[in-house]
Parts: C-alpha cells; sequence; structure tokens
C-alpha cells in the first residue's frame, strides 16, 4: 500500500467511528510510525511495509475507540518542546502555557526558587527552567507513576529540580518565591460531560475537583500562606467560570491580585495573586 491509500484508509475508519479530525489523526498516526515530520510524509510517497501497515492499523483502532492522539504517539508539544505523555499523565493543555511568559517576565535575572503543585508531565517545571536560567524547583504530586513520566521530561535539568511524591498539604519546611499550580479543578458531576477521549483516558485524579470543582484549589491556596516568602507570587490556572469563588477565596487568605490573564474567549483562566 502506498502513503496516501494507507492515510485514506485510516481517515475512513476513523470517520466511520465519528471521529471528526480523522484525516489529521490518520496522517499523524502514519508520521509516528514512520518516525518523519507530517509535511516530509505528505511529500514523499512510499510503498509501506507490511510490518508498518499492521502497526498502523493496530493504532487506527485505538484511535477508533477515541484513545487521544498524545497517548497513541506518547508525546505532546507544550511551548514548541516535545514532552512524554501516556495514561498515567494529564496531556499538556494550550491554556497551561499562558501561565509561562508573565512568570518569566517577573522572575527575570532573579534568583527564583519555585514550586509546582501537580506537576503531571512537569511542562509547568520544564517551561520555567528554561526560560530562567537562575531558577531551581519543587515539583511535587501525588501520582507516583506521572512523577516517572515527570522524571523523563526533566531529565536535562536533573540538577535544578527535585521531584516529591506528596499533597499540596504536606509541604513543609520550605518557603518559595513562587508556587505554582494547574490542579484539577473539574466538577466532579460534570466528568461525565466532558468528552471520550477525556474522560475514558485522563487520569480520574488529574480532573477531579471535588463537588465544586475547588478542592484542590482551596489546599493549594490555604497552604501556600504558610510557604510563601513575603512578596512571594501564588500563580493558578483555573476553570472558565470559577473566577468569582477563586478570588473569595484568596481574599479569605489574605491574597490580593497582581495579574490576571484571559484565554482567547476572555474567560479568567490564570491569577497571579500575592500576599
Ligand atoms: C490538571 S493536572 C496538571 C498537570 C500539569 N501541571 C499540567 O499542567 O499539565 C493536576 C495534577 O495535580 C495532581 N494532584 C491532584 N491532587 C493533588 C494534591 N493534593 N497535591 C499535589 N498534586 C495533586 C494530579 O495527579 C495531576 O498530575
Amino acid at each position: 500500500m502506498k502513503t496516501h491509500e494507507l492515510i485514506n484508509f485510516g481517515s475512513n475508519f476513523l470517520k466511520y467511528s465519528r471521529i471528526l479530525s480523522n484525516r489529521i489523526d490518520s496522517e499523524i498516526i502514519l508520521s509516528h510510525i514512520m518516525g518523519v515530520s507530517r509535511e516530509r510524509l505528505l511529500i514523499d510517497e512510499k510503498d509501506i511495509e507490511k510490518n508498518k501497515i499492521r502497526k498502523f492499523k493496530s493504532l487506527i483502532l485505538r484511535r477508533s475507540k477515541n484513545e487521544p492522539i498524545a497517548y497513541i504517539t506518547k508525546n505532546k508539544e507544550f511551548r514548541s518542546a516535545n514532552f512524554f505523555v501516556n495514561k498515567n499523565s494529564l496531556i499538556p493543555r494550550p491554556e497551561t502555557e499562558l501561565l509561562i511568559d508573565p512568570i518569566a517576565k517577573i522572575f527575570k535575572d532573579k534568583n527564583l526558587f519555585f514550586l509546582d503543585a501537580g506537576t503531571g508531565t512537569g511542562c509547568i517545571t520544564f517551561s520555567i527552567l528554561n526560560e530562567l536560567k537562575h531558577s531551581r524547583g519543587i515539583g511535587i504530586d501525588v501520582s507516583n507513576k506521572t512523577l516517572t513520566n515527570a522524571k523523563i521530561n526533566l531529565k536535562k535539568f536533573k540538577n535544578r529540580v527535585k521531584l516529591l511524591r506528596k499533597s499540596i498539604n504536606e509541604v513543609r519546611n520550605m518557603k518559595f518565591d513562587l508556587i505554582v499550580s494547574n490542579p484539577p479543578y473539574v466538577i466532579k458531576r460534570e466528568i461525565n460531560r466532558l468528552s471520550e477521549d477525556i474522560k475514558k483516558f485522563e487520569p480520574r485524579i488529574a480532573l477531579d475537583g471535588g463537588n465544586d470543582g475547588l478542592d484542590v484549589v482551596k489546599k493549594v491556596i490555604y497552604k501556600s500562606r504558610y510557604i510563601l516568602k513575603s512578596n512571594g507570587i501564588l500563580a493558578l490556572e483555573i476553570g472558565t467560570g470559577q473566577y468569582l469563588s477563586v478570588m473569595k477565596l484568596l481574599k479569605a487568605s489574605n491574597f490580593r491580585k497582581k495579574v490576571l490573564i484571559k484565554d482567547y474567549r476572555n474567560n479568567v483562566r490564570c491569577i497571579f495573586s500575592t500576599i
């Protein structure tokens, strides 16, 4: 079978399984198997070997059952860097990228010591360490399995980062210039309304924010009062529609807002605050 025939085959199979991104997914899966970029795949028409066709079909089958493409290729791009990801970690999202530029601006040329609460793949920690050469950080997570992935992704920075299996409420005896967190913030009863890709495959512990979506957000805010240096910054990603309730929690803990970041739909998605 030739490249375009196989792409058409995969795309039609996925279309039949109601996968809207069928064409691009078929191309991504084949380029992943061939070890070339999508662009290269599309210009270099080839006869594909039998074992690669078999592999392609098995991955197309996984995608037809709604498994996210990032778990199939074990890769997700975040701020132009590639992150290893599998079902043990939340797939990094574009809105999380919004946290990084303001952090880089605020702490430019400073000796930053930060905590990433709920580090997942380590994408936030990686981006900060990459932007700010004088920074050091600690990434914590309650999931041992996601920490294994973070370790792979942060290998390059192993002298500037420590990864610990800990809940935010267990952090003690340290003081940070910055606490950054993209905590789980989906309201428990709304998880069932998420797309199949998310609710069937992504780790519950990375999504479930309890009955009001704010269980972990509350823990992060409460703890930050004690482990932030004076003038330190708490940078939180929040869910759409959570701005007012999170501001209330912050005020109750004596935080005042410093920077708000909105997504392209004009929803506040990140709050930077200080005591
Ligand atoms: C929404 S994911 C974010 C992952 C990553 N920071 C990112 O932005 O892609 C939330 C992460 O918080 C972790 N987590 C959940 N409860 C936690 C807690 N109490 N303390 C620390 N981490 C927690 C989850 O295991 C998950 O990896």
